[in-house]
Order: structure tokens, then C-alpha cells, then sequence
């Protein structure tokens, strides 16, 4: 039998990779890539708790309206640092005690956080050089957030005294149900120049080219008498009188990277050492925060968590949000994955803050859902008095439990609780995108043929056109195993290692269809242009040369007549082409490449290596991909504009649907076998669709 539910009573109608070995997890009880948390029986709901900020009559009232609101599940201790450890090594545990059992009594788990992302004002008193340095050489003081250096070794010892201390007391605690280290790593820090960082940095450098010759090649620094002499004279990308070496700045990001991701892992090591069976997460910013590479740090993790917030200015933010989610879960490697963080209503660090409309923190988080999260947590349960985020939005608002924003909550922890069942359910694709952070960090270095051909553009432009085909899409780094797809698209691959230019190949011969955007096969992992021509990592694969890069003047576009005969307009960017081996679909209809390719297809084995030589709009890519479809033999199902039909599929079959509406119409979907799902306005429809045999 087949159920079928509204899930958003609020909403009123009308209102509307894997280059390097995979290390095992140091926690053998946790090798298997599904995770569950212990404890923990339906869809994880809840948000951050920070009761450090409140008396302790507060936390008997916040326990009765989270059980009020369906909370199962609170983060807590990101920012008890100094509460924890008052003075240096003498710790302070008696409130964690009470509350951790308060928590527990009330049978809600907690997801306990070790508090590094701010240490106490002691340690930077007692520790000033562990302070993180800026790129202009400031080192920023206590009094806010944030990290200090990766590199310091006195902030690694404290990091690592507090994570022990918290595990040697908490480490089999009934009521710990997951471990959230740190918060958000990458942000606000993302890179420090301290003293200890430039020595980091030196031997980081040692060991990945063991000779200055092979650094000084690496780095290309024949190039305006760069050549280093000494070790001493290997430094990080300190201010330079004019553009710095960009071959050494993309090493400081993987070094950042790699700094940073140490900090992780050693508290990790210790929690897996003190806490076996409990699984241990890291809060990422998947698609928000360029800085740190998340396929290194995701197999890192014992379940994938992601925090997401919309962009307020932007109308239709709910692409950018289902964009984020579908790399989270490609992140987990499609295993179920939890959104920790994400607002009920406004943030409050944007320049205009716009409050949710009535029923869009539902379809906002059943989005998430819908995209494989099996938990929907927010930041924060209580707003805060006091700080510097007093006016974001919150589960338990200012206003109080009678207010609009804490109904929504309930209502929305009402509805999780009813969709327990699809726990652990799986969403597939045939569609995936590349992404690559090594990419993306040294196509957006300075002094490139336009600034305004951007990696984040690129790749949210031609997720937004598969969005709008309502076509499921996975993301993949480019070395990933792609044979699951029918369809693969790079439209930002500007740094292609070998292995991957490889790996693309062989999905193409074995009948894949591949979509290559501008800008891409340009440079191997230093950022220096391959033999053989602009492209050379693909010229092959393509059957395309790519001669001459020609951007286009700010204003300027330049059209394209399809063999189709359409007409399509670049707007940045053109290159001029010489076609060895394909066949020409698109031509430049006037401009200085009047007549040249633009767009082309090369018949390879069984599939086909396509190439898009200009950035087109996401109307104008509808072109290109309808018949990257039909070749593929994907059919666009016929939904109207912006009501997504995403499923979840458990392992007996079962099917979970959810319309999601974002327009202001109710609608009537045909999902198969002649049955219609309805989903009014701005709402969340369900559908669970039972295999032959009805669950019992
Ligand atoms: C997140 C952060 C939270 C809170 C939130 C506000 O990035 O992890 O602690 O600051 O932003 O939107």
C-alpha cells in the first residue's frame, strides 16, 4: 500500500579523491562506511545547545520545549573551552555532568563537541605566539573565535589535553551519542604565517619535492628569478610587490589544507582511542567553504555532516542549497549524511538578512532530507542575549515558545518523527559533476585570461540547468570510478592530473557521455601548462585542440548557431579551436572567431567526448544538454519549473517520493503507475511507495 502525506501543514497556499591511499578509520567498530548513531531511533532533530550562556533554571525549561518540539539530539560544548578548563589544565566538569544526565533523563542524545574552535583567553596570555598570523603578517588577537595557528605546537598540546580529558570522562557516557570535533574547520581560519607555520610549511615542502631542485621545478621559479638556494629561502605567500608565484600558492592551500586536517585527526585518534562505537563527525561547509578539500577530509569521518545556509539575496536559493546537499552526499559516498547546522529563519551575517517565509524552513530541511540527510539539526536551539549573534534566528526564538518560528519547529519535529522510516535510505543518479578543490583553488589564482570565469560559477550554472530538468546529479572527484554514470560533466576541470585525464577516457570508451566545459585540461597539479597546447590532457579525448583563449570584454557576448539551429550567447568567454577529430555542433556567429567551433562531439568507443568552448547561461545550456540526454537515453521527466520529484530507495525496494514546491501553485505530479502525488503551494508532498510485498 502506498501512503501519501503533506508534510508542510504551515505553508498556506498561497503563500507562499581519492589521490592519495583511503586511511582506514583508527576505529575498527567503525570501518563500515554506514554508520549509525548509537542511541538514536528515528531522523536526528535537534540543533546547537550552548546552556554555558544561561542559568541553570533555563536548561530545566529548554529540556521541556525541546521533548515540546521532537528534539532528539543537541550539539553541545563547541564553545565551553573556557568553562571547561577555567585555568590551564584544572577542569571544571560538574556542569557537564548535570547536564549530560538532564539530557539523557529526558532521552535526548548529544552529540558532544570538543571545544578547539575557541580556545580560553589563558591560552593566548600564556601562548601569544600560538596566535593566528593574517597574510599581512597581523596576528589576531582573543575576543572573538576561531582556531589558533594549526601549526603551533602549544595549541595542538592544549587541543589535545581538553579532547583527552572530555573522552578519558565522557568517552562511554550514556547519553554521548556522537563526537562533533571542533566547528567548521577552515572557518574563519583557513591559513596562518605564525613562526611555527612558515617551519611547517618548509618541511611540508621537503617531503613532497625532497630537493630544492625539485621544488624550484615544481614551482617553475625560472620564471622571474624565483630559484631558491636554500631551504631558509622557501617561505609561505607572504605579501609580494606584485603577483606571488601561483605554483607555490596552490602548494600553501594544500599545505593549509593538510595543517589543518592534522588538527582534526589527532583529536579524532584520541576519541576513537577513548570512545570505541561512537561515531565521530566534523562539521564541513561543503560547497560554502572553498579552503579545505573534502574528499581528503570526508573518508575521515565516521558519518558526513554539513552545515548549509541559504543566501538571502539570491531568490532562488533553494539550487544552491540542493547543490550543497547533493556534494555532501557524494561527500559520504551516497551513505545518508547529517545537516548539523542550518537557521529556522535569517542569519545574522549577511548584509540584509531576510527572515523565512511561513513553511520554508520545512521545505528547506526536507530538502536536505530528500537528498539523503537522515538528520536535520540547526544552529541554535536558544537565541542568545548577548554576542555577536544575538539577532540570527533560532529554534527557541526571543519571542518565545508561543511565537510562529518555535510552531514550525514543532510542527517540523512532528513530521521527522513520521518519516523515521526513511532512515538509511539511498538516492541514486545517473548524472555527476566533477569537483575538485585543487582545481578550483588554482583556477581562481590571479593574473588568469578573465577574472570572471570562476569555478563556483561554472559549476553551479550547469548543476542549475540538471536542476531544472529535474535530473538527479551525484558529484565526483575526477580520479572517482565513474562507470555508475551514464552522464559525466566537467565544467570547470582547469588542473586535470593525468590520472584523471585517464580516468575520463576510460568512461568514454565504455560508453559514457562526457561534457567538457572552457578552461579545462589546462595545467597538471603545479599549475603549469601541459606540452602539447592549452588543453593537451584532453586534446586527444576531444578530438579538439584548443589554440587560443579569447575572453570577452565586459558587455560583450558572442553567439553561437547550433547545427540545430539555435542561437546560444557566450557571455565571458570564447576560444579559438582547431578541430582534429569530431564533429562541429556549434559555430561562433560573428566576433573575432566568426565561424570558428565552439561547440563539438568526438565519437570515442562507445561514448562520446563532447566540448563546450564558451560559458553559456543556464537557459542556453538546455540546448547542449537535451541532446547530451537523448544520447545518453535520459529522458527529462515532464514536471512543471521549479517543483522538484526527488526519491529515496531503501534496500527492500521501498521508494520514498517528495515533491517539493517551491512556486506559489499547488500541484498535481504524475509519479507512475497512473497515481498523482498533490503538493500545494510552497509545500512538501511524501509519498512512500511499498515493493510488492507491503512493510509490515
Ligand atoms: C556557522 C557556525 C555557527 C554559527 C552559524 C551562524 O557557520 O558554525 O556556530 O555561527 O554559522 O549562522
Amino acid at each position: 500500500m502506498n501512503r501519501e502525506r503533506s508534510l508542510s501543514p504551515s505553508a498556506t497556499p498561497d503563500q507562499h579523491r581519492p589521490d592519495a591511499p583511503v586511511t582506514e578509520s583508527s576505529n575498527p567498530s567503525l570501518s563500515s562506511p554506514s554508520v549509525s548513531i548509537p542511541g538514536l531511533e528515528g531522523v536526528a532533530y535537534g540543533g546547537d545547545y550552548n546552556p554555558e550562556q544561561w542559568p541553570r533554571e533555563v536548561w530545566r525549561e529548554d529540556v521541556r520545549l525541546m521533548r515540546e518540539a521532537g528534539v532528539n539530539m543537541v550539539s553541545i560544548g563547541m564553545w565551553s573551552w573556557a568553562k571547561l578548563e577555567p585555568r590551564e589544565g584544572e577542569f571544571d566538569t560538574e556542569w557537564l555532568d548535570e547536564l549530560l544526565d538532564l539530557l539523557h533523563g529526558a532521552g535526548i542524545r548529544v552529540d558532544l563537541a570538543t571545544p578547539t574552535a575557541a580556545p580560553p583567553a589563558w591560552f593566548f596570555r600564556t601562548y601569544p605566539q600560538a596566535r593566528v598570523v593574517d597574510r599581512e603578517q597581523r596576528a589576531l588577537g582573543p575576543g572573538s573565535r576561531g582556531m589558533a595557528c594549526p601549526s603551533s605546537p602549544d595549541y595542538r598540546a592544549a587541543c589535545a589535553r581538553i579532547t583527552r580529558m572530555l573522552g578519558e570522562r565522557y568517552g562511554s557516557h550514556p547519553a554521548v551519542a556522537m563526537w562533533h570535533v571542533h566547528n567548521e574547520y577552515g572557518a574563519p581560519v583557513g591559513e596562518s604565517f605564525s613562526s611555527a607555520a612558515h617551519e611547517h610549511f618548509r618541511a611540508w615542502v621537503k617531503t613532497r619535492y625532497g630537493s630544492l631542485e625539485g621544488v624550484n621545478e615544481a614551482w617553475g621559479t625560472a620564471f622571474w628569478g624565483q630559484t631558491l638556494a636554500r631551504w631558509d629561502e622557501v617561505l609561505p605567500p607572504i605579501p609580494t610587490p606584485s603577483v606571488a608565484n601561483p605554483s607555490r600558492e596552490l602548494d600553501w592551500r594544500r599545505f593549509s589544507n593538510q595543517a589543518i586536517l592534522e588538527c582534526y585527526l589527532a583529536e579524532r585518534d584520541i576519541l576513537h582511542e577513548l570512545s570505541p562505537g561512537i561515531p565521530v563527525t566534523t562539521n564541513f561547509m561543503a560547497h560554502t567553504c572553498p579552503n579545505m578539500d573534502l574528499w581528503r577530509w570526508a573518508r575521515e569521518v565516521d558519518i558526513v555532516s554539513n552545515d548549509h545556509y541559504l543566501i538571502a539575496s539570491d531568490p532562488r536559493n533553494f539550487v544552491e542549497l540542493a547543490m550543497d546537499a547533493d556534494l555532501t552526499r557524494s561527500l559520504a559516498g551516497g551513505d545518508p549524511w547529517l545537516l548539523l547546522e542550518h537557521s529556522t529563519s535569517g542569519v545574522n551575517w549577511q548584509e540584509r538578512n531576510v527572515a523565512k517565509e511561513p513553511g520554508e524552513m520545512a521545505r528547506n530541511s526536507l530538502s536536505h532530507l530528500a537528498r539523503g540527510a537522515d538528520g536535520i539539526m540547526f544552529f541554535q536551539w536558544r537565541a542568545s542575549k548577548k554576542g555577536a549573534e544575538k539577532f540570527h534566528s533560532a529554534m527557541l526564538p526571543h519571542a518565545g515558545a508561543t511565537s510562529r518560528v518555535f510552531r514550525e519547529v514543532c510542527e517540523l519535529g512532528a513530521t521527522l518523527q513520521d518519516l523515521a522510516p526513511v532512515r538509511g535510505s539511498r538516492v541514486r543518479a545517473d548524472i555527476a559533476i566533477l569537483y575538485d578543490w585543487e582545481s578550483q583553488w588554482a583556477q581562481d589564482l590571479p593574473w588568469r585570461p578573465s577574472a570572471d570565469l570562476g569555478h563556483r560559477a561554472q559549476t553551479q550554472t550547469w548543476y542549475e540547468r540538471l536542476w531544472s530538468d529535474h535530473l538527479p546529479t551525484d558529484f565526483v572527484h575526477p580520479e572517482a570510478d565513474l562507470s555508475g554514470y551514464r552522464v559525466v560533466l566537467a565544467p570547470a576541470s582547469y588542473l586535470l592530473t593525468d590520472a584523471a585525464a585517464a580516468n575520463l577516457e576510460r568512461f568514454v570508451h565504455g560508453g559514457g557521455q562526457l561534457v567538457v566545459g572552457p578552461f579545462s585540461g589546462v595545467v597538471d597539479e603545479c599549475d603549469g601548462v601541459r606540452d602539447g597546447g592549452l588543453n593537451a590532457a584532453l586534446a586527444g579525448l576531444l578530438g579538439v585542440a584548443v589554440e587560443e583563449f579569447c575572453p570577452l570584454r565586459a558587455e560583450e557576448t558572442a553567439r553561437i548557431t547550433t547545427s540545430a539551429g539555435e542561437v546560444l550567447e557566450a557571455q565571458v568567454w570564447t576560444e579559438g579551436l582547431v578541430v582534429r577529430d569530431a564533429e562541429v555542433l556549434g559555430r561562433y556567429a560573428d566576433g573575432r572567431l566568426d565561424e570558428g567551433a565552439a561547440l563539438t562531439r568526438a565519437a570515442r568507443g562507445d561514448g562520446h567526448a563532447w566540448y563546450l568552448a564558451s560559458d553559456l547561461s543556464v537557459e542556453d545550456l538546455r540546448a547542449v544538454f537535451t541532446d547530451v540526454y537523448a544520447h545518453a537515453g535520459l529522458t527529462v521527466p515532464e514536471l512543471p519549473a521549479d517543483v522538484e520529484l526527488l526519491e529515496r530507495a531503501e534496500a527492500d525496494g521501498t521508494r520514498h517520493l517528495f515533491a517539493i514546491n517551491h512556486t506559489g501553485q499547488s500541484h498535481e505530479l504524475q509519479v507512475g503507475a497512473g497515481q498523482t502525488l498533490h503538493v500545494a503551494a510552497g509545500a512538501v508532498a511524501h509519498l512512500e511507495v511499498a515493493t510488492s510485498a507491503p512493510k509490515a
